[in-house]
């Protein structure tokens, strides 16, 4: 980028902050995503660190590219069950901390058209998303244990250039060959410690000259459009995504033969989903496809109960102006969240006397249903309490025991002034709030 056109870090931050709402509006809408760890490591099985933690020799590690035999279709597998999960958009690892490329690099030789199948699978992953409607990521990693210059970067000015520049090559082929490309997802800036370090400011400035409605994370030491909590559902005062592994061992393929069962089941993913959107943040939950590019079969049975569950609760979830949650119980029976003056309600304990009683909502209920089916329900209030009545015997949502009720209010109670123990507060109704 010449450099009379380079804006400072101020003019940068306040340009990308002006079209930020826009730039994020789908994703803030979409709420689930998926994140997909492919590369070498798969071959091994063992997690996607696995040559520096093995302290794996380079060369030997470099030959599993050689038995990198990529199934046909496999890209198809994967964005078809996106979509069946209901899922909106997916974020590829382009290049993951080992060097090994997924496209056709010219600056990287060391890439899968080179090796084993010979294809270019971040341009079946692009195609593949674009046929099936789904919004693409490319992750991209800072760190490198190949690039020769990576280890003396944090020390040697020289060795420092050379590796930025190839980094910045590396995501201008990633944003140059591929079309419309709507996330960046960067990853460990290490060694440099800062975005000078990096050149973070040239590289997201040339990043955005070629795609100007990309969305880039907080991972190049500059603050940019969203956080990325890592491994916890950890709500910011931005814009967030909480990024979740699919068994909470491994990024990476692992043969689950050799590991102790960990997958989460549709259950848990909706309570992750119900958790971020309470907060106004996302889900981006990984696969690490098998050698083949298959998708790991833990992740199929709940990914397609989720799809389903959602086709059925997925106004509670997707899209909204979501507001914090006013009804969070310890015990897990149910959470809550509004959308406008809507809360819904999940619950996990249904009664099993035909009534819901809901403690610390103050403000009059206008009409309650079953998102699922629209069913409406009966109910009673007074200062205290509101009775939902004539329940079903049984959970509505048969799918992963978690039912979602909605419930209008003539407004909506401001979260610091809903109680859910009265007899905490003294019995206290706040003035003004019927
Ligand atoms: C990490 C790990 C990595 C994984 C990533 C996902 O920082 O280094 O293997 O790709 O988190 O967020």
């Amino acid at each position: 980028m010449e450099r009379e056109n380079l804006l400072s870090k101020r003019e940068y931050e306040r340009k990308i902050a002006a079209t930020r709402d826009e730039r994020m509006a789908w994703w803030r809408a979409a709420r689930f995503g998926m994140f997909i760890h492919y590369g070498l490591y798969a071959l091994e099985g063992r997690n996607e660190w696995l040559q520096a933690l093995e302290n794996y020799d380079g060369a030997e590690y470099e030959k599993l590219a050689e038995d990198f035999h990529v199934k046909p279709g496999a890209c198809r597998e994967w964005c078809a069950l996106a979509v069946r999960a209901g899922m909106k958009y997916a974020v590829l690892t382009t290049r993951h901390h080992d060097g090994f490329s997924l496209w056709d690099s010219k600056v990287n030789p060391y890439n899968s058209m080179n090796y084993g199948s010979k294809r270019d699978i971040v341009r079946e992953f692009v195609d593949t998303c674009r046929e099936f409607g789904l919004k693409i990521g490319f992750y991209s990693s800072l760190m490198d244990w190949k690039h020769i210059d990576a280890p003396a970067a944090g020390r040697d000015s020289e060795a420092r250039r050379r590796f930025t520049d190839y980094i910045t090559e590396l995501n201008r082929e990633l944003c140059t060959n591929y079309g419309k490309i709507d996330i960046l997802w960067y990853d460990v800036p290490a060694p440099m410690e800062s975005w000078e370090g990096w050149n973070s400011l040239e590289m997201n400035q040339i990043v955005r000259s070629l795609q100007p409605h990309i969305i880039i994370n907080n991972r190049s030491r500059l603050e940019e459009d969203f956080g990325t909590p890592e491994g916890s559902i950890k709500p910011m005062d931005r814009d967030w995504e909480a990024c979740m592994t699919f068994n909470g061992i491994s990024w990476g393929y692992v043969d689950s033969a050799q590991a102790a069962p960990h997958s989460y089941n549709a259950t848990r993913i909706i309570k992750m989903l119900q958790s971020v959107t309470r907060s106004n943040g996302n889900l981006l939950l990984n696969i690490g496809p098998a050698p083949d590019g298959s998708v790991p079969e833990e992740a199929y049975e709940p990914l397609t109960t989720v799809g389903q569950w959602l086709l059925e609760n997925g106004d509670a979830i997707y899209g909204g102006s979501v507001k914090k949650n006013p009804l969070h119980r310890p015990n897990g029976v149910c959470d809550a969240h509004y959308d406008g003056n809507v809360l819904y309600v999940y619950n996990q304990i249904w009664p099993n006397n035909g009534k819901l009683v809901l403690g610390g909502l103050f403000a009059k209920l206008k009409s309650a249903w079953v998102v699922k089916d629209k069913t409406s329900l009966d109910f009673e209030q007074d200062a205290h309490k509101i009775v939902l009545k004539n329940l079903p015997p049984k959970s509505p949502d048969s799918l992963a025991g978690m039912a979602v009720l909605a419930l209008e209010f003539e407004k909506q109670i401001p979260y610091e002034r809903s109680t859910l123990y009265p007899q905490l507060h003294g019995g206290r109704v706040f003035e003004g709030d019927n």
